[in-house]
Order: C-alpha cells, then sequence, then structure tokens
C-alpha cells in the first residue's frame, strides 16, 4: 500500500489544499476554488469529469490552449538534457531564445533579462531604469496590476497595493485616461497634458521611469484612446524618462499582435513580458530593454539576479510556445476572432440593459454591467461585490463557463486557438446568465 492515495477525489483536493495551502487574495473561508483533474485545448475537467471552458485561459496566460504536445515535448527533451544551469553560464536555449525575443520584440529592443514571472520582469525593469538614469522616482497608473513582489505591488494602483503600505518609496501614482463607467474616458490629449502636468510638478530630472500596461489587464481591458500611448512616448523622450510597458498580460497574441505595443506603432524603452511567453507552461518572465539601455551596462555592473535567471527548461518552453505562436498562426488567428467576439460582444450590449460597456482588443475583452440606464451605476462597487455578481459567477460555474467575475465586470479571454463554434458556444451560456442581471436593472 503506498501512504498516499493515487487519485482524490474533488472534494478531498479541495479539503486539503485549504487546510494546508494558502489561497492568494482571499479570505480562506471564503475561498471555493475549482478542483482541476487535467486539461486539453480549451476544456479543462475535475477529477469527477466536469468539463469548463477555460474563458479566460486560466490567467489570461494560457495563450496556446492546453495540453499542446509541442511545448509539453520541449520541456521534456530540455529536462533529460540539461535541467539546470546556473545563470553565470551559457545555454543554448537561453541563446536562441534571447535571439527569438530579439527578432519579435517591436524596435530596438534586443536585449533580455529572464525572470521566474511578471512581477520580477517589473522589478527589474526598475532597476535597470534607475541604474540607467541615475534617477529614482517611478511614475504609475492607479488603474494598474504589476505583480505583488514589494516593488511591483508599491507601482501596482489598484486596491491590492493597500495592505503593504508604506511600500517602496518614490512611486508616484497618476490617473488614467479612464475614470470608470459612469465618468467615462479622457480624450488623449487631456490625459497627456494631466500627466505632463505630473512630471512637472515632480520634477522631471528625478523621475527614471513611467510604467504602464499598454493595454490594461485585471482594471478592466482598458484600450489606450489612440493618440495616447505615442503622447506618453513623445514626454518620455523629451524629459529623459523610460518609457516601461507591462506587457505581461497584453503580449503574445493577446491583442491579436505579438505586442500591443504594435497597434500604435510605439517602442518603450523597456518591456515587460511573463504569461504567454510560455504559455503558462513553465513560470518565466523577461524584460527587453533597447540597446542603449544595454549598452550602459557595458562598463558598469547591473546590479540584478536571481538563482532561476534564463532557467534553461523555462526558456526551451518559451521557444516552444513561440513556435507553436508561428507554425499556427495563432496572432493573425487571434486577431481575426477577435473580430467575431468583437461582434458577440457588441450583440450582447445591444440586447441587455445591464451591460453598461463592452470592450475588447483582440482575444482580450470584458463587460461591464450596471444596475442603473440613466445614471450608469456599476452592478457591484468599486473594489466590491453585489448579489448578482456573484449570482452570474455562480451561473458561470454551474454552466461550465470558467472566468473571470470582478466587481462589476467579467472577462473574455479564451485561447487563442478557440474556434468560432467554441466562442458561439461560450456567448450563448454568457447570454443566457445576462437575463438574471437584467431583472435587476432600473429603466
Ligand atoms: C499586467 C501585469 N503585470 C504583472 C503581473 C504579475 O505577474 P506574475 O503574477 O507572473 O508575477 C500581472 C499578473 O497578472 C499582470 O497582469
Amino acid at each position: 500500500m503506498t501512504a498516499t492515495p493515487a487519485k482524490l477525489s474533488g472534494d478531498e483536493i479541495v479539503a486539503l489544499t485549504r487546510k494546508h495551502t494558502l489561497y492568494e487574495w482571499s479570505a480562506q473561508s471564503k475561498v471555493d476554488p475549482i478542483p482541476v483533474a487535467r486539461s486539453e485545448g480549451i476544456y479543462f475537467w475535475t477529477p469527477e469529469g466536469k468539463r469548463f471552458i477555460d474563458f479566460n485561459s486560466q490567467l489570461m496566460s494560457v495563450n496556446c490552449g492546453h495540453g499542446e504536445r509541442r511545448i509539453i515535448d520541449a520541456i521534456h527533451e530540455q529536462l533529460s538534457t540539461l535541467a539546470f544551469a546556473n545563470p553565470f553560464m551559457a545555454t543554448e536555449p537561453r541563446a536562441r531564445l534571447g535571439a527569438k525575443l530579439a527578432e519579435l520584440a517591436p524596435g530596438d529592443i534586443d536585449v533580455f533579462f529572464f525572470t521566474n514571472g511578471g512581477a520580477e520582469a517589473n522589478e527589474n525593469a526598475i532597476k535597470l531604469a534607475r541604474q540607467y538614469t541615475g534617477r529614482h522616482k517611478i511614475l504609475a497608473r492607479y488603474r494598474s496590476y504589476h505583480g505583488a513582489t514589494a516593488g511591483a505591488i508599491a507601482l501596482t494602483g489598484d486596491p491590492r497595493r493597500w495592505a503593504t503600505e508604506p511600500g517602496m518609496a518614490g512611486v508616484v501614482h497618476v490617473l488614467d485616461p479612464y475614470h470608470g463607467i459612469q465618468r467615462g474616458w479622457d480624450d488623449a490629449a487631456t490625459a497627456l497634458a494631466n500627466l505632463e502636468e505630473v512630471i512637472q510638478l515632480e520634477g522631471p530630472h528625478t523621475i527614471a521611469a513611467f510604467i504602464l500596461e499598454t493595454v490594461t489587464g485585471t482594471n478592466g481591458i482598458l484600450v489606450p484612446p489612440d493618440g495616447y500611448l505615442e503622447g506618453v512616448r513623445e514626454l518620455c523622450s523629451k524629459h529623459g524618462i523610460l518609457m516601461i510597458c507591462d506587457e505581461v498580460m497584453a503580449g503574445f497574441g493577446r491583442t491579436g499582435e505579438w505586442f500591443a505595443v504594435n497597434h500604435w506603432k510605439v517602442v518603450p524603452d523597456l518591456l515587460t513580458m511573463a504569461k504567454g511567453l510560455t504559455s503558462s507552461y513553465l513560470p518565466l518572465g523577461a524584460v527587453g530593454m533597447r540597446r542603449q539601455i544595454a549598452d550602459a551596462f557595458k562598463d558598469k555592473v547591473f546590479y540584478g539576479g536571481l538563482t532561476y535567471n534564463s532557467h534553461p527548461v523555462g526558456c526551451a518552453a518559451a521557444l516552444a510556445a513561440i513556435g507553436v505562436y508561428e507554425e499556427d498562426g495563432l496572432i493573425a488567428r487571434a486577431k481575426a476572432t477577435g473580430l467575431v467576439m468583437k461582434r458577440l460582444l457588441a450583440d450582447l450590449a445591444a440586447r441587455h440593459p445591464s451591460v453598461g460597456a463592452v470592450r475588447s482588443i483582440g482575444l482580450f475583452g470584458i463587460v461591464e454591467l450596471i444596475r442603473d440606464r440613466k445614471t450608469m451605476q456599476p452592478m457591484a462597487p468599486y473594489n466590491g461585490t453585489s448579489e448578482e455578481m456573484a449570482a452570474l459567477g455562480k451561473f458561470f460555474r454551474q454552466e461550465g463557463l470558467y472566468t473571470m467575475v470582478r466587481w462589476n465586470t467579467f472577462y473574455t479571454n479564451p485561447p487563442l486557438i478557440i474556434t468560432e463554434d467554441q466562442l458561439r458556444e461560450a456567448f450563448a451560456i454568457i447570454d443566457r446568465g445576462l437575463t438574471a442581471t437584467d431583472r435587476a436593472v432600473r429603466p
């Protein structure tokens, strides 16, 4: 007899994980995880065989879909050849991944520092910016998430930051062009004027960098108004401030381009990535830098490091994931399927009074729900929930649709391999779910 049973039931898995492991961002008595045993394509299954459509690509990250043999085989092969080499050594996966990313990244971004994930990519972007400019302040936006490590959570503008304050010194938050469903959007010129005012008030010579999500993820799939990113690029260049684009979520095809900055043809000074880099088959992040920044560290030491920097198996997984994006044309496919999703979202907005706004770019989408068509009062308050939003989440789960329901919103972020039929199947479930939220709406 073995000490541990070969298979646990879903209930047993949930009970043990709740007893002996800590769930993130949660009061532990409230967590109600879905037990998951296997996955394939756009689906995953519980141990008892209940099927879910993964309409959030887990954490907006399994872009190639589940069970992709080419990535799994590449990991196996690398593991059996060279499972680990420390970061002072040169390995083939590291060599090939650096060269490949240099080919894919915009402009003259062609040197990369590898990390374990997104937060560490941002931590190292800050280190690079501070050491390169000799300045210390970092501008960041309120409606943002940049990770949970000490520096990255200080950059984060949303309520996940609050419990860690006072955090890293020198971070200044600025407002976004978006002000929530009731106040709506600033145009690019207004948003840029506000940004420049903050730069003047803080002293441009004290600011090392401005970090922003090119398309904001968990704070609402905020697609910047045309002209905004171009204007940020100009302001940063004018004042010698480095522009850091955080594409941990938006990169690797999520928006229908390799990198979201490509939509506006903007080249940031530093570009951070993770998630889709390996399609989440293994943890890996990276910060890409323009040649002139890398050159500054030719004779000057870069003070930064990690035991698992450039992990050979992580690099092999990334190379294989990039191979899948290329061989299967997944970036172009996300763009095309994204247009279908845009029409399906518009159709929801036209037919459901509880839909206050829909936004999407590629396969990166969101629905914002409201309870009052005149005042546009959200269906749940900022940083809160409501009976209706909780019931909607429950309905999705019951119907086998997995996605993220947060505040007054829910997300539509399927793997890039999703077919039109599968997309319509998911939207049919959403459509039925919204008939309940419609009943809560004041005309
Ligand atoms: C835009 C963005 N930046 C950074 C991170 C942090 O990445 P990680 O959780 O891999 O540290 C996330 C994670 O969701 C993210 O969405």
